[in-house]
C-alpha cells in the first residue's frame, strides 16, 4: 500500500487538511502549471459522475499531466468478468496515480492495498468521498473566513450520502455544532453519531426543514440517493421529502451559504439559484483547485 493514498478523509490529519486548503488557494490564483508534465494518471470511473471526473481531469490537464482510463466500466474488460484485483494490478504498471470511483463500499481501500502507486478515492458506495470533502471545506473557508465554531446543518439523505459522512469527520477538527435534518428512514448512521459523541461534538436531530435553519452558517443539502435503495418503493416514499425554497431562507443569517455536492434532483428549487446565499455552482468550481492540491500531495510534489 502506498502511504500517499487518500481513501478516507481520516487518512488526512488536521494539518494535512489545512495544507491542502492553502495549496488549493494558490492554484485558484494560478491554475496552469507543468508540475505533472511527466505523469500519467488513471481515471477509473466504475460508477457515473459528472463533476468529480471532469474536475479531476481538468485539474490534471491544467497541471500538464496525461490521463488514461474510462468513464463507463462497460467499455472495459470488467464487462468480460475481470476482477477489480486484476484491473488494479495491471493498471498499476501503467501510471503514477490512480483516481477511482466504485459503487462498492471499501473498494478504494481494497485497491489501495493492491496498488504500488497512490490511489485517490473518488467515491466508494455510501462510504466516503474525501476529495468532495476537501472542496467543501475550501468552500466553507472561502465563504465564512474560518472553519472553527460553525453551525453546520446537513439536510436530506444522511444515511446513504457519502459526502456528509466524510464532511462530518473532517469538520470535527474545528469545533462545529451539527444539525441533522432527515426523515427517520435516512438519518445519520449510528457509527457517525457515536464518532461525534466520542469527540464531544454537539449534534441535534430534526425531521422538519423549517425555521430551525435560521441559526445556520452552512446549509448542506443532499440528494436522496436513489441508486442505493434496495426497495424502489422506499425511495418513492422519501424522494421529495425536503425542497428548499426562497421563502424558507427569509429568516436566515446573512453569512449563510447553501452548499450541495450536486447533482440536484429537486431538493433545491431552481429559484434559489439566484439567491446570494446559493453557493453550490461555485462550490463545484472549487473542486478543480482542491483536486489539484490533492493530486500534488499524493505524488509528493511540493512546489
Ligand atoms: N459531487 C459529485 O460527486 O458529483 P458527481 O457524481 O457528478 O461526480
Amino acid at each position: 500500500m502506498n502511504e500517499r493514498s487518500l481513501v478516507s478523509i481520516g487518512d488526512y490529519s488536521k494539518s494535512d487538511i489545512l495544507e491542502v486548503l492553502k495549496v488549493a488557494s494558490k492554484f485558484e490564483s494560478n491554475p496552469n502549471h507543468t508540475l505533472l508534465k511527466d505523469k500519467v494518471i488513471a481515471s477509473l470511473f466504475f460508477e457515473p459522475s459528472t463533476r468529480t471526473r471532469l474536475s479531476f481531469e481538468t485539474a490534471i490537464s491544467r497541471l500538464g499531466g496525461r490521463i488514461i482510463g474510462f468513464a463507463d466500466a462497460s467499455t472495459s474488460s470488467v464487462q468480460k468478468g475481470e476482477t477489480l484485483n486484476d484491473t488494479i494490478k495491471m493498471i498499476d504498471n501503467y501510471v503514477d496515480l490512480i483516481v477511482m470511483r466504485h459503487p462498492v463500499e471499501g473498494s478504494a481501500r481494497y485497491a489501495s492495498e493492491i496498488a504500488k502507486v497512490p490511489v485517490i478515492n473518488a467515491g466508494d458506495g455510501a462510504n466516503q468521498h474525501p476529495t468532495q470533502t476537501l472542496l467543501d471545506m475550501y468552500s466553507i473557508y472561502k465563504t465564512q473566513g474560518r472553519l472553527e465554531n460553525l453551525q453546520i446543518y446537513m439536510v436530506g439523505d444522511l444515511k446513504y450520502g457519502r459526502t456528509v459522512h466524510s464532511l462530518l469527520q473532517a469538520m470535527s477538527h474545528f469545533k462545529p455544532t451539527f444539525h441533522f435534518i432527515a426523515p427517520k428512514e435516512l438519518q445519520m448512521p449510528e457509527e457517525y453519531k457515536l464518532y461525534l459523541i466520542g469527540k464531544k461534538i454537539p449534534f441535534y436531530e430534526h425531521t422538519e426543514l423549517n425555521e430551525v435553519i435560521n441559526d445556520a452558517d452552512i446549509l448542506y443539502m443532499t440528494r436522496v440517493q436513489k441508486e442505493r435503495f434496495a426497495d424502489p418503493l422506499e425511495y418513492e416514499q422519501v424522494k421529495n421529502v425536503y425542497i428548499l425554497k426562497n421563502s424558507l431562507l427569509s429568516g436566515t443569517k446573512d453569512n449563510l451559504r447553501i452548499l450541495h455536492p450536486l447533482p440536484r434532483i429537486n431538493e433545491i428549487d431552481t429559484n434559489v439559484d439566484s439567491n446570494p446565499k446559493a453557493y453550490y455552482f461555485e462550490q463545484a468550481g472549487n473542486g478543480v483547485f482542491a483536486r489539484q492540491a490533492v493530486i500534488c500531495k499524493a505524488l509528493g510534489i511540493n512546489d
